[in-house]
């Protein structure tokens, strides 16, 4: 049997959210209560975000076991008081008028084929009735010019009252900007720091969305300097992580992960995308030949305990339709538009449930990325 002081003795070993001491000490263990060997915690956390909430709990559950009991049962009941959920609620909205959700679509490794997982995500949240917008930040390989057959067009200048503002580019019901339309040639590689960051704010600030339900936004592979720009524009609501299922490029995208759940980060990850999960040829397509691996993705996403959005196979007319200009969703019931669609449907629940159980994202108040170097175990 456990006793009230041995656990409260326990807890102590415990950091509060605010920092200001342990959990006991700053009065944020409201009740515990004792039921032979199970345990009930009601702690108040400070900060609404959910990893935060999480380590709150996992570090009470280890203190209960390390200091007081290793068999306890430990039930842990967070709050979060209203002034710190509040704390958040003010700065609702993306900060973008009209533009309910940002998107990123982030890899560790380049051409896991992230512009195509974008592109096609995209023109299925527009079939399913959805206000879509996409923004291609690659400054190392714009492709979504020729992924959705605009290559010739330029975005029109317009004026919103009275200011000149970019329209962008619609096909196939998604509203694009691109840096491809702006650098030709591949000129964006030499773009560094201040000028991407400046097309990158201009793509998303100075163009004219109008009401959308999506902006997603196609990210240079890594964790660099674009990303840092993304996040410290606009309060960005969730990312999408692609990997193909080899080792090599598991490794990058859980950097990927590791960066968006830095503390001083902190963007919600909705989940990994498992592209080229196997090879399958569309006329015997239940012979699957796992060729990067078998559900490496899969197996990142629940040791990250990061939701699993999907896999998509290899499939020639994926690679076809990409280089025409014709994205693959857009041919009905294959099995590359089958597994897209589910992957956009998988998008949209977690969406909703994060919109549902976190606050809306901050924007990240920092200028450099070395004040906010990943902790170890986050990369
Ligand atoms: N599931 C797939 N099946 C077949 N080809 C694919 C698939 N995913 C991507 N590709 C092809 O792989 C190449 C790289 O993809 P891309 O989307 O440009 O990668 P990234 O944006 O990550 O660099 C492209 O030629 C694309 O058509
Ligand atoms: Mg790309």
């Amino acid at each position: 049997m456990l006793k009230k002081a041995e656990v409260m003795q326990a807890l102590s070993h415990v950091q509060a959210t605010d920092n200001s001491s342990n959990i006991v000490d700053a009065k944020h263990v409201t009740n515990v209560q004792i039921f032979g060997d199970e345990v009930e915690v009601d702690v108040i956390c400070t900060q609404p975000t959910l990893h935060i909430k999480k380590k709150l709990e996992v570090d009470i559950l280890k203190a209960v076991h390390e200091h007081a009991n290793p068999k306890a049962k430990v039930k842990v009941r967070i709050t979060v008081p209203e002034q710190f959920a509040k704390k958040a609620e003010q700065i609702r909205g993306t900060e973008l008028p009209g533009v309910k959700n940002i998107i990123a679509i982030a890899s560790g490794k380049g051409g896991v084929g992230k512009s195509t997982i974008t592109a096609n995500l995209a023109v299925a949240l527009a079939q399913m009735g959805f206000n879509v917008g996409l923004v291609d930040a690659d400054i190392y390989g714009p492709s979504m010019p020729i992924m959705f057959d605009v290559e010739t067009e330029r975005p029109a200048s317009i004026k919103v009252d009275g200011q000149s503002k970019m329209e962008p580019v619609e096909s196939y019901g998604v509203k694009l900007l691109s840096i491809g339309f702006f650098a030709r040639n591949n000129q964006a590689v030499v773009w560094r720091g201040p000028m991407a960051t400046k097309a990158l704010n201009q793509m998303i600030r100075d163009a004219h969305w109008g009401d959308l339900d999506f902006l997603l936004i196609d990210l240079p592979p890594g964790t660099g300097d674009i990303h840092l720009s993304l996040v410290q524009a606009v309060p960005v609501t969730g990312s999408v992580i692609v990997s193909t299922p080899q080792p090599i490029a598991l490794a990058d995208a859980r950097k990927g992960v590791g960066m968006f759940n830095m503390d001083a980060i902190n963007v919600p990850v909705l989940g990994i995308v498992e592209n080229m999960a196997y090879f399958t040829p569309e006329e015997l397509p239940e012979n699957k030949y796992y060729i990067f691996g078998k559900e490496g993705a899969k197996h990142l996403s629940t040791e990250l305990d990061t939701p699993f959005l999907g896999e998509i196979p290899i499939v020639q007319s994926i690679r076809e339709s990409g280089d025409v200009g014709r994205p693959a969703i857009l041919q009905e019931n294959t099995i590359a538009s089958k597994a897209f669609n589910e992957m956009a449907k998988n998008v949209v629940s977690e969406l909703v449930k994060r919109n549902k159980d976190l606050p809306p994202t901050e924007v990240v108040r920092i200028t450099t990325m070395a004040g906010c170097a990943p902790k170890k175990e986050e990369v």
